[in-house]
């Protein structure tokens, strides 16, 4: 494949779940344009309907206008998150400070995944779960007045830390909270100083959260994601020649941990600063072909590239040498059990791939990927090994690439639309 051009790809995820949300409680118009309109940010959408706030429908190119209110209404039904854990563990910290009961669900893929590790320190503020023990979806919560919360959190994770900042954002209440190891995204401690809230990292790694703002209608830009840049850098780099600029990318340094580790393996990257969106740093990242080298992506690496591990992987596996993720269990409890799936389906396609206990091992090579991938419905899977699917000589079936519509609606139509196939006999 040759790579040309200049693309955009769709609003960031994290931001855009977040900027709802705000504006879904900021009495007023807010109005948001590049938001995503994925599957994900619709489900937000419609938990925020439930609860009494006006939307206008989610389509790609338009605004979308929000007009919030400083509580919340009693939902008439179940909250449906969908597939989406973000709105869940983000939305489950706004209902706790809400005086009504609300049932939480979400789809096969979100049933599965863990809540305890949100219930828990919610209940320590005051809210009230049933059934009391459950560490999963559907739930009912019981929210009302929350005290004030220190809670060292058990893995370094972005929508635990947004949770109980929301849970003290929408109680008035301080909130302390620490990570583990590495610090996962900060978007939400970004966005509420903008609303004049006191949010502090202390020298030991405290995070202190002040109820000292207020939150009023906003008027913003969402930057593209990186999460969804990251699978086309992927593909330029695994093309045979040619250059792609990918433009207005959020490049947050807290989400970019994969630009470092493809520079480590050798990548031509170049990130063009471009300004600022909603407060986050934007870039074009312009890349161009080449050879890649194995790497050790470290245990404090991980939160900075958690949803990017399935492109590097496919990456390491046509890289030189043997690559290790150290630390990445988490990736058991996404959208999918990641870590082992993308070890089977690497070895479905003729890569030698290992999970060592919380290690993943990728060995590098030169055939071309040929085989059959089965995603259980996980668009970061079905993204990436489209993006393997790319090299030359590969046959790559990819089971589902429908769910990609979950975080990057069209990406099959962008992938195609960034390369161009050289034909046989005209070099
Ligand atoms: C997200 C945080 C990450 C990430 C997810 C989005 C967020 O999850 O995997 O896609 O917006 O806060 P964890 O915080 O659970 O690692």
């Amino acid at each position: 494949m040759i790579v040309r051009g200049s693309v955009t790809v769709p609003g960031d995820k994290s931001l855009t779940h977040r900027l709802l949300l705000l504006a879904g409680l900021a009495p007023g118009r807010s109005r948001l344009r590049g938001a995503l309109t994925s599957l994900d940010a619709r489900a937000t959408a419609a938990v925020l309907r439930a609860l009494g706030v006006v939307l206008s429908p989610l389509r790609a190119g338009r605004e979308v206008q929000i007009v919030g209110r400083r509580r919340f209404r009693r939902p008439a039904a179940t909250l449906d998150c969908r597939n989406s854990g973000t709105t869940a563990r983000l939305g489950l910290g706004l209902l706790a400070a809400h005086p009504f009961s609300s049932r939480v669900t979400g789809d096969a893929s979100l049933r599965r995944r863990p809540m305890r590790r949100v219930t828990e320190p919610l209940s320590r503020m005051g809210a009230r779960f049933e059934p009391g023990d459950a560490d999963q979806l559907p739930l009912l919560v019981r929210g009302g007045a929350l005290g004030p919360l220190t809670w060292e959190l058990p893995v370094s994770s972005a929508q635990i830390k947004g949770c109980l900042l929301f849970a003290g954002l929408a109680a008035g209440r301080p909130v302390s909270l620490r990570e583990p190891s590495g610090r996962s995204r900060d978007h939400t401690e970004r966005l509420l100083r903008s609303f004049g809230y006191s949010v502090v990292e202390d020298p030991r790694g405290w995070i202190h959260f002040e109820p000292t703002g207020a939150l009023v209608p906003f008027d913003l830009e969402v930057p593209g994601d990186p999460s969804s840049a990251a699978f086309l850098t992927g593909a330029a780099l695994l093309a045979e020649s040619g250059t792609l600029r990918i433009q207005a990318v959020g490049v947050n340094p807290t989400r970019t941990g994969f630009l470092r580790v493809l520079e480590r393996m050798g990548a031509r990257i170049v990130v063009e600063p471009a300004g600022e969106r909603s407060g986050e740093p934007v870039g074009d990242i312009v890349v161009e072909p080449g050879p890649l080298t194995s790497t050790e992506v470290a245990p404090n690496e991980i939160p900075g590239l958690i949803d990017e591990i399935p492109l590097l992987a496919v990456l390491a596996s046509r890289a030189e040498g043997v690559t290790r993720f150290r630390e990445v269990g988490e990736l058991r409890v996404k959208e999918s059990d990641r870590l082992g799936l993308l070890a089977s389906n690497l070895r479905a396609v003729g890569a030698n791939a290992a999970v060592e206990g919380e290690v993943l091992v990728v060995e590098g090579g030169t055939r071309p990927p040929v085989g059959r991938v089965r995603t259980e419905a996980d668009h970061r899977l079905a993204m990436a090994f489209a993006v393997l699917g790319t090299v030359r000589g590969a046959r790559v079936t990819v089971d589902n690439m429908a769910c990609a519509a979950v975080s990057f609606p069209g990406f099959a139509g962008v992938l195609k639309g960034i390369g161009a196939h050289r034909r046989r006999g005209r070099r």
